[in-house]
Parts: C-alpha cells; sequence; structure tokens
C-alpha cells in the first residue's frame, strides 16, 4: 500500500472535440507512459459549465471561441494515476499552441493532432490544486456526471 501511494499522484485528462476519431491512439500513448485511467466518462458540457471549467481565463481575447470549442462536440474525460502523472501527461501534451508544438516536441499529442491554437487537442491539469478542482469538477458531482467504479486500492 506504501508503495502504490507513491505512484498515485492524478490528473484531469481532456479529450478535446476534434478528436472523435483519435480517441484510441490518446489512450495508448496513456498507456505507453506509464499512466493508468482509473474513472472515464464521454459527455458533452454545457455552455455553463464549460465557462465554470475555464474561469481562470474569462475576459481573454479567446475565451468566448474556447467555450464554443468545448460545446461543440462530445469529449472525454479522464482521471489519470501514476508517478507525477500531472507533469506527465503535459508533457505528452505538449505545448498549448499548434506551432510551438510542432518545432518543440514534434511528438506530442499536440504537435500530431491540434489543427489551430483553439482546437487544440486535450487538456491537463497545471498544477496539484488545479487537478483536484478538475477531477471533482467531472467526477464528484453524482447524478450529474455519474460516478463510475474507481480502483484505487486495487493492484493496478
Ligand atoms: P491555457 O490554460 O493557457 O493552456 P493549456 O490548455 O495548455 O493549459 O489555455 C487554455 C486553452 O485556451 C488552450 O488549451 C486553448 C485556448 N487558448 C486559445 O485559444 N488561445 C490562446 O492564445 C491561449 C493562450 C489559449
Ligand atoms: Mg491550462
Amino acid at each position: 500500500a506504501r508503495h502504490f501511494e507513491a505512484q498515485s499522484e492524478k490528473t484531469l485528462a481532456l479529450i478535446k472535440p476534434g478528436m472523435y476519431d483519435h480517441i484510441g491512439q490518446v489512450m495508448t500513448e496513456i498507456a505507453r507512459a506509464g499512466l493508468k485511467i482509473i474513472r472515464l466518462q464521454m459527455l458533452v458540457l454545457s455552455r455553463e459549465d464549460a465557462m465554470e471549467f475555464y474561469a481562470e481565463h474569462q475576459g481573454k481575447p479567446f475565451f468566448d471561441n474556447l467555450v464554443e470549442m468545448m460545446i461543440s462536440e462530445p469529449i472525454v474525460a479522464m482521471e489519470l494515476m501514476g508517478p507525477s502523472a500531472i507533469s506527465a501527461w503535459r508533457r505528452l501534451m505538449g505545448p498549448t499552441e499548434k506551432d510551438r508544438a510542432r518545432m518543440e516536441a514534434p511528438n506530442s499529442i499536440r504537435a500530431k493532432f491540434a489543427r489551430n491554437n483553439t482546437y487544440n487537442a486535450v487538456h491537463g491539469s497545471d498544477s496539484p490544486a488545479s487537478a483536484e478542482r478538475e477531477i471533482a469538477f467531472f467526477f464528484g458531482r453524482p447524478g450529474y456526471f455519474p460516478t463510475t467504479a474507481t480502483f484505487e486500492k486495487s493492484s493496478l
């Protein structure tokens, strides 16, 4: 159990709109990076929820387009667990902007799949505090986003 705790940082990953045909590839890359998907849900965000999820960006010039993008198609929300899960997933994602991703991290998910700086394929929590908030946002509201089984105490 002690060994398991050391491996158990958690983060929130989203496969964003525009990625419907690439969901499997993203999940494969997560597994190959040594991260576990411990909760998973496909859903369509309401506008209100998209605005709340990205509240830190309210007032920025890209905010309205960001919200419209986030509600334009189903997304896949995943709780990931593993050693340094927050930074490991951000590394797999690559830089926020499409061009930077292609220049600086050509094998990253954003380098391969971002269409532009709004439809940029994936989201990942950027700190332990945002991971906690974002995991609760998607998986801590039984009845709205139905909860699924967790495997936190199993021998994953
Ligand atoms: P941000 O939190 O800065 O990036 P990240 O997703 O890497 O944590 O921004 C959130 C999202 O807002 C980003 O994924 C795409 C969108 N966005 C734009 O559309 N234009 C921009 O100039 C920026 C900075 C972000
Ligand atoms: Mg961010």
